[in-house]
This record gives structure tokens, sequence and C-alpha cells, in this order.
């Protein structure tokens, strides 16, 4: 993971300014930061530390308490890799192998450029259409090994400003 850099701290004051005094609110705090960074970056949580005057160590215990924060940062392509029944019988495992194959990573890992995030995920709804995978919104369909790879390299060739390979 690469090193992260320092987080513009201007975005969370106005919310620390509202609720900093406020007994009870930290999740409340770490809900508004996560949807102001997409993530909790640690020089945020230090802040909140100091301005509600609750220790770090509890901050952080927090923050890794509940499933619904992330400690890093998520890639700009979200890949949700469905595993439910369906997909799993149509060869789901064979799609997670092509995604760490092509991409270095594996389910809750973000690769070194930032570009892509993975996930596996139940049911994503369309199981007749299995396997399948959705980034960012848009539905992946009867998928293959090559098929997903050649998803993956044509938005990475978007991101990139250029064509796919
Ligand atoms: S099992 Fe994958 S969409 Fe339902």
């Amino acid at each position: 993971m690469p090193q992260q850099a320092p987080s513009d701290l201007s975005l969370i004051e106005p919310v620390l300014d509202t609720y900093a005094e406020v007994p009870g609110s930290l999740i409340a705090i770490l809900q508004e930061t996560q949807d102001l960074y997409g993530y909790l970056p640690i020089d945020v949580m230090e802040l909140i530390s100091q301005r509600t005057g609750t220790p770090i160590a509890t901050v952080i215990g927090v923050a890794t308490f509940y499933a619904q924060f992330r400690l890093q940062p998520v890639g700009k392509y979200l890949i949700m890799l469905c595993q439910g029944t369906a997909c799993h019988v149509n060869g789901s495992e064979l799609i997670s192998a092509a995604i760490t194959d092509e991409l270095g990573i594996e389910d809750g890992q973000t690769t070194e450029d930032g570009l892509f995030s993975l996930k596996h995920v139940a049911c994503l709804g369309c199981c007749s259409l299995s396997p399948v995978m959705m980034i960012n919104g848009k539905v992946y369909s009867s998928l293959t090994p090559d098929k997903a790879k050649k998803v993956l390299r044509t938005l990475r060739a978007e991101a990139e400003g250029g064509d796919a390979a």
C-alpha cells in the first residue's frame, strides 16, 4: 500500500465545529469523515481525537469495530465480485483468480496505483447472468476469465486516457 498523502483537514473542520463538543457523536463524526474523504485517513482520526478529547486508540477502535468504516482508500474502480450460489456454481472462483492474475490484488485489497479495489460480495440480484461482477454500479455478466480481464484492461486504458489493449 503506498504512503497516504496528507489529508485536507479543512474538509472536516465544519463537522468538528458542530459535533466535537457533543457527547456520543464519535460515530456520526466518523460517518461524516468517510463521506467527505471516502475512507478514514489516520491524520483525520488524529484531529478528531484531539478535538473531541477522545483517545486515538478509542477512535481507531471504533473505526475498526464497525464494518461500515474503511481505513484504506478505495480505488477509482470498485470491483464487486459476486460470490453468491449461482455465480459460485458458474465459476466465480475462476473470475476471482483472473482478477488476481491481472491486477495482483485479492479480496479487500487495492492496486498500488489506486485504480482498482476488489471486494467479494453476496448475490447481486442478477443470478441468471452469472457469473457477475459490478464495477462502479455497472454490471458485467456471463463472465469468463478472459472477458473479466478484458474489462479490466479497457477500464485501465480509459483511466490512462488511451485505447484498450
Ligand atoms: S449469485 Fe451472483 S448475482 Fe446472484
